[in-house]
């Protein structure tokens, strides 16, 4: 079949998913739009998509789910048998359901995601933790997946050929579990407002950007990435701790995982 257009729905709190996307992307053909969800603006932000385009998805695994935000956007685009790619982004400790739920949310949405990949990068809380992945080895996989994805829809006549690949994960997904880090703002917060814009969930209030709104937080590190200042972080003795003990469970480097129906 003809593919007249490619484009990336993404979500990405510090970039990561998206510098995994643009590997997956370099080997592609045809140019392809990028729109960004992550900011939450795109909550109102609404497309459709015809039967001879191809919407690559992409977010980032938070606690075995992708981010409920991620979620709730993804949920508005609306595909017409339109061919998908689902990318679960995980810090290499696992993805467990996120990549069944972005299979499930494609489905409703009227997509055929026939080309699936849980890839490994960096983990954004736990930098020690698959540090400066996607490597030169996860592009070699991550390109070769891209080409395959590409070879089969041109392989095909028409969407009705196309299968969705079973993947791991279980039904009803496993719950969020509560994240204990909470970005907070120093001294140096010149109160910009560059968090607040960022925040994908609306949890640094506009009239005082140096609080956090924990019940809202999702711990993304979107706000710390962001400030030009360098004036949000983490409780660095707290997140040195966890950050130890979760070297040592989750140090060993994991590959990506793909999946394409034959
Ligand atoms: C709050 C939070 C929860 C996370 N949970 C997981 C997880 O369950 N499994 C995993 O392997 N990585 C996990 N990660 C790591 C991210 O999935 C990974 O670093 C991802 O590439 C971040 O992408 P981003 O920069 O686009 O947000 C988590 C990161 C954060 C901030």
């Amino acid at each position: 079949m003809q593919i007249e257009k490619i484009t990336a729905v993404v979500f990405s709190a510090t970039g990561l998913t998206k510098k995994t996307l643009s590997v997956f992307t370099q080997a592609l053909s045809l140019p392809v739009q990028v729109l960004d969800v992550t900011e939450q603006s795109a909550d109102r932000l609404a497309c459709s998509f015809g039967p001879q385009e191809w919407v690559i998805f992409a977010a980032p695994v938070y606690g075995g789910r992708i981010p409920a935000a991620a979620a709730r956007r993804f949920a508005r685009m609306k595909g017409s048998h339109t061919p998908a790619t689902l990318l679960a982004v995980f810090g290499n400790r696992d993805y467990d359901d996120a990549l069944l739920e972005m299979q499930d949310i494609a489905l409703a949405g009227g997509f055929v995601p026939f080309a699936c990949a849980a890839p490994v990068a960096e983990h954004s809380l736990m930098h020690s933790v698959a540090k400066g992945r996607p490597d030169d080895a996860d592009a070699v996989l991550l390109k070769a997946f891209a080409k395959e994805a590409q070879q089969k829809l041109a392989d095909v006549s028409g969407v009705a050929e196309l299968a969705v690949p079973p993947v791991k994960g279980h039904r009803p997904y496993m719950d969020y579990p509560s994240i204990p880090f909470k970005p907070a703002a120093s001294a140096d917060c010149v109160r910009c407002g560059q968090c607040v814009k960022a925040c994908p969930v609306g949890a640094i209030p506009p009239d005082d950007p140096t609080k956090t709104d924990a019940s809202r937080c999702i711990s993304c590190m979107r706000c710390v990435t962001v400030c030009p200042h360098g004036a949000r972080g983490l409780n660095k003795l707290l997140l040195a701790a966890a950050e130890k003990v979760f070297w040592l469970k989750c140090g060993k480097r994991k590959e990506p995982e793909f999946f394409i129906a034959k």
